[in-house]
């Protein structure tokens, strides 16, 4: 029988390098000698896709914090479904940039949903489907808005524009799942990238060895 493959999903604000790093990370993955699939949210599926288009596109008022989250999850049940799913049941890893914890994160605070209510739709949406490892970057929030700012030209999507408070508090939440909950690890995303990938290995160093 094929061993399952891992879950990971690597999360973080806007402009803390995760792109560079996941794709650091695969690599260091493949070479141990796994099958790795990198994929993103929302999207990673041609329905997901276009439900992002519609979510990061648009004004501001564009979506009322119910429908969002809805939409969100609408996107990730598709992903999961024809995308995760099969891939780690074949075996396969699997990286996700962003997943549920970037919901909770940004669609529970302060929207008038809960977490339960994000976990709930996930539940439905999802089966409630949870990562192995996640693994947040952090960095200084002046300095990740300013890389954020080079990365967009100056042009935000929807969820990027909110104001600093809002950004604010999605770090929050990450921390506090980070206290709460031994598959969430909080990261330094500071110095020279190769560090910075030295210390996501070293989160999933339990993860690498063969059972
Ligand atoms: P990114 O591709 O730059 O990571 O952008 C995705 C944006 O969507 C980012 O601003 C975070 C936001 N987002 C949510 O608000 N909720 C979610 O569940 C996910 C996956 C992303």
């Amino acid at each position: 029988m094929t061993q399952r493959g891992r879950f990971l999903s690597i999360e973080g604000g806007e402009g803390v390098g995760k792109s560079t790093q996941i794709a650091a990370l695969a690599e260091a993955i493949r070479t141990a000698g796994h099958d790795v699939i990198v994929t993103r949210e929302p999207g990673g599926t041609q329905g997901a896709e276009a439900i992002r288009q519609m979510l990061l596109g648009g004004t501001a008022e564009r979506w009322l914090p119910r429908a969002e989250a809805l939409l969100f999850a609408a996107a990730r049940s598709d992903h999961v479904e024809r995308l995760i799913e099969p891939a780690l049941e074949s075996g396969k890893w699997v990286i996700s940039d962003r997943f549920i914890d970037s919901s909770r994160a940004y669609q529970g605070g302060g929207s008038g949903l809960s977490d339960a209510d994000i976990l709930t739709l996930h539940e439905i949406g999802s089966r409630g489907l949870m990562p192995d490892r996640t693994l947040i970057l952090r960095i200084d929030p002046d300095e990740a808005t300013r890389r954020a700012s080079v990365r967009d030209h100056g042009k935000p999507d929807r969820i990027q524009a909110r104001e600093a408070d809002f950004h604010k508090g999605v770090d929050v939440a990450f921390v506090s799942y980070a206290e709460r909950e031994p598959r969430v690890r909080l990261v330094n995303a500071d110095g020279p990238p190769a560090t910075v990938t030295s210390r996501l290995l070293a989160e999933i160093s339990d993860l690498l060895v063969p059972e």
